[in-house]
């Protein structure tokens, strides 16, 4: 199969006589097999491409399930250890992610959610129709919400009430976050423990504006935008110019198909047209790996079949991105507005036994694969999609996190995040290569993925995926612009295309150190079936 961005290479046989002629660079080096064949990659570090924006590995915490009350917020009183009622282990966990925004408090629940019911020392009980039909506490609230980020470090992405709200509550709700001024919203919020404003980089009008967020038209949902969009102003003074200015990113599609073009039509179409009065930063793309409604893979216990067909509905995403890229060049052809995929990720049927509405399900090494060819997509679409949100942090979908009472695991889509780090703000660099296939049950897949990036001290990365279960690969990259001295990282992978991190065996599934070998201007690493692997080139 041969990438967008490639040119064809001769396929290399065996590569084990090529491999003889290479230094031998460490003791964890992974000797070829003779099943091993060569992939060449051809990367010209002179010619970089985008920024990969750190967004792109944004988080979504909605309050849905255990995602926020025991996943992240346990409350002073729990004998979990906390720091003012969140879960220190989570925090930790989190930092080394490099979190850079967090998207709260929703999802559907978010259309549906009053801020000032999460303030003050008193918190109204309410109700979560959305997921369970569970009571909601409101103990997590704004306070809380910017505590944890503060903790681990991460941006505020706040999606605001257009369903049941309207401009005036939710340009309130900014005011009290934002404003500096002696205002009794600004009194409140000091009597609630903050003085100072906070500070809001993102905005998100609405969410799924077209379905559980109101069933809007896309005329209805733009005269709703507008308001917002003029209303909800924030006031911290030192976001009042770029690049600190808050970015307000609009409801765009949630999928392909006619429906979801003519709305991203819709939408670009009125900002190419827009007054001083308005304006947008961002259009969100929603788009789940699920492959039929409702969810009925399953999360654990599954066959090479279902790993490739799951693999080939999350590939997708790349042609739903090409899509909607195309309709925003016609009404944006410089790129202002940025593609925000602000949901994303597997969803599998839910584990038998969870509770019906929660999207308990477990994360397997077909997740870690799949995380990273979503991560992939959206570095090769750089120029415009330059935020990502992934479904949802802990305990709910394709988490980083799960959480039973103390105890706490990494899954293997937490180890991609944590290993792709080093590629948040980094400059894209186009690889070229013969993907090669690789074909299970009649459905053919590329059989490596790859993508590099060059960091600001100037080191290059490598990111490849070995997509074939059943057989490793290696990869010789031949460089142009830069001297390799020698290549190293980390791989991941795992016994079974279904393993998974269980709180009795939590390590089933994590990373162990790689070596490539490095020769002149070539860096060759072997890989492993059903892995993925980054490693920095000195
Ligand atoms: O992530 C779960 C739900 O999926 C979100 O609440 C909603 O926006 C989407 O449909």
């Amino acid at each position: 199969m041969l990438h967008t961005l490639a040119r064809r290479f001769g396929q290399v046989g065996c590569c084990c006589s090529l491999v003889l002629g290479y230094a031998l660079i460490g003791p964890a080096f992974v000797p070829p097999t003779a099943a091993a064949e060569t992939v060449a990659l051809s990367i010209d570090v002179s010619k970089p491409g985008a920024k990969i924006d750190r967004n792109l590995f944004g988080q979504f915490a909605e309050h849905l399930g255990h995602g926020v009350y025991e996943g992240v917020w346990v409350g002073p009183e729990s004998p979990i250890p906390s720091t003012r009622g969140i879960r220190n282990d989570v925090v930790a966990a989190l930092k080394a992610l490099k979190v850079p925004n967090v998207r709260w408090p929703g999802g559907c629940f978010a259309d549906e959610y009053h801020w000032r019911k999460g303030i003050g020392p008193q918190r109204a009980v309410t109700l979560n129709p959305n997921w369970g039909g569970v009571t909601e506490s409101n103990a997590f609230g704004t306070h809380e919400f910017m505590d944890f980020l503060e903790q681990i470090g991460a941006e505020a992405f706040i999606s605001v009430n257009v369903g049941t709200g309207t401009p005036q509550e939710a340009a309130e709700w900014l005011e009290y976050l934002t404003t500096a001024q002696p205002t009794a919203l600004a009194k409140e919020r000091a009597a609630n423990g903050h003085p100072a404003p906070y500070k809001v980089a993102y905005l998100g009008i609405g969410n799924e504006s077209w379905d559980c967020g109101g069933n809007m038209t896309p005329e209805h949902y733009l005269s709703q935008l507008k308001a917002y969009s003029r209303f909800v102003r924030n006031f911290n003074p030192a976001q009042q110019q770029d690049p600190h200015r808050m970015l307000k990113i609009a409801v765009g599609p949630g999928g392909d198909g006619p429906r979801w073009t003519e709305w991203t039509d819709a939408i670009m179409k009125a900002w190419q047209g827009r007054s001083w009065s308005w304006d947008i930063d961002g259009l969100s793309l929603h788009s789940y790996t699920v492959v039929k409604w409702p969810p009925s893979y399953e999360s654990a216990g599954f066959g090479e079949t279902e790993y490739a067909q799951i693999l080939k509905s999350t590939l997708e995403m790349d042609r739903l991105v090409a899509t909607h890229s195309a309709i925003m060049d016609k009404y944006d052809p410089q790129k202002k507005i940025a593609l925000v995929v602000d949901e994303w990720g597997s969803w599998y049927a839910p584990l038998p036994g969870s509770k019906e509405g929660f999207l308990v399900q477990q994360n397997s090494q077909r997740d870690a694969i799949l995380a990273a060819l979503n991560l992939n997509i959206f570095a090769r679409h750089a120029e415009r999609v330059r935020m990502a949100n992934i479904a949802q942090m802990v305990n709910v979908l394709q988490a980083m996190i799960l959480t039973d009472k103390e105890k706490m695991l990494l899954t293997p889509t937490y180890h991609v995040f944590r290993m792709y780090v080093p590629l948040q703000d980094a400059t894209f660099v186009p690889v070229a290569f013969d993907a090669g296939t690789y074909t299970h049950g009649g459905g053919t897949l590329p059989r490596v993925d790859v993508i590099a990036a060059k960091d600001a001290a100037g080191r290059l990365w490598l990111a490849v995926t070995n997509l074939d279960p059943n057989r490793p690969v290696t990869v010789e990259a031949t460089l142009a612009g830069v001297t390799p001295k020698s290549a190293a990282g980390e791989t991941l992978t795992a016994p079974r295309v279904d393993s998974v991190n269980t709180f009795e065996a939590p390590k089933t599934v994590s990373p162990k150190p790689i070596q490539a070998q490095v020769r002149g201007k070539s860096v060759a690493l072997t890989l492993e079936p059903k892995s993925v692997t980054v490693v920095s080139v000195e």
